[in-house]
């Protein structure tokens, strides 16, 4: 990637992103992409708002100063827990308040609604994205009449980042979670992965959702979206550069990330590590 290149920035607080990233090479591949996963950090579901804020502000700077225009926090607890004070507070202060920074909650809860019939969904995310209420919050401006049952996962992503979830022994965090959900009310009938690490373990969660139950996975809701606002936006499309190159980095071990990006991935990449 050249100086001069403009590229999409996607960020997550480790490898959940990728689940996002996926779907939007797959739709978007002319463009160039620069993805940060902040894995030295992750988890970031348990951490408090200021440090998650002062985290993911201090990426999205990285961003800038990588040459990103337009910047998607592609991590659901940055994104309940961030992207507000950037949007209102911090981009318009930069010397570029032209650039832009997106988040995963609100793409979904616009279609989220789509996907029940009983008008009840479960949300499943980080301790840090359930307590913000986020999903609540927004999902009654689109869709007021669906009632939401939220349960805090908070296990799963250490699972994820440590490369233990196809583990025999995650079915017991898979099936406690997902026990106390639908204790809540069993007339759930669609169930969103409200962290973009979950894919990861898609396999793992299928084998103990109820059937009938809709799973809702955001990548592909989050890059239709994405495509959506770059028709909108043009001024914005025409500054970001098309060459389709990719570069990972991580502020950690570049080899693990390699390992566990091209595995999900289903191809070799090349990460480095940066400090932001
Ligand atoms: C985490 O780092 O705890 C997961 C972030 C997310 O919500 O996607």
């Amino acid at each position: 990637m050249n100086s001069n290149s403009a590229p999409i920035g996607i960020f997550d607080s480790g490898y959940g992103g990728l689940t996002v990233f996926r779907e939007i090479e797959k739709l978007l591949p002319q463009y160039d992409y620069l993805y940060l996963g902040d894995n030295a950090r992750a988890p970031y579901g348990p951490r408090s708002f200021e440090t998650i804020y002062q985290y993911t502000w201090q990426a999205v700077q990285w961003f800038f100063r990588k040459g990103c225009p337009l910047v998607i926090l592609a991590c659901n607890t940055a994104s309940a827990k961030a992207l507000r004070n950037i949007q209102q507070l911090d981009l318009p202060k930069t010397d570029d308040p032209s650039r832009r920074v997106l988040g995963v909650i609100r793409p979904t809860t616009e279609v989220l609604g789509q996907y029940t019939q009983s008008g009840k969904v479960g949300v499943l995310g980080t301790a840090g994205t359930i307590r913000s209420e986020s999903y609540p919050t927004e999902l009654k401006k689109y869709w007021p009449e669906v009632q939401v049952y939220q349960q805090a996962c908070p296990l799963w992503v250490p699972l994820i980042e440590g490369g233990e979830h196809h583990a025999p022994g995650a079915d017991y965090f898979v099936k406690k979670y997902l026990g106390q959900l639908f204790a809540q009310d069993q007339g759930i009938d669609a169930l969103l992965l409200g962290c973009t690490h979950y894919p990861l373990m898609l396999d793992k969660l299928r084998e103990h959702i109820p059937a009938g139950v809709c799973l809702v996975v955001q990548g592909e809701i989050v890059a239709k979206s994405l495509v959506d606002y770059l028709a909108r936006h043009p001024g914005m499309e025409s500054r970001l550069s098309k060459g389709g190159e990719h570069r990972f980095c991580t502020t950690d071990n570049a080899a693990d990330f390699e390992r566990q990006a091209g595995f999900f991935l289903g191809r070799e990449i090349e990460a480095s590590t940066v400090q932001l």
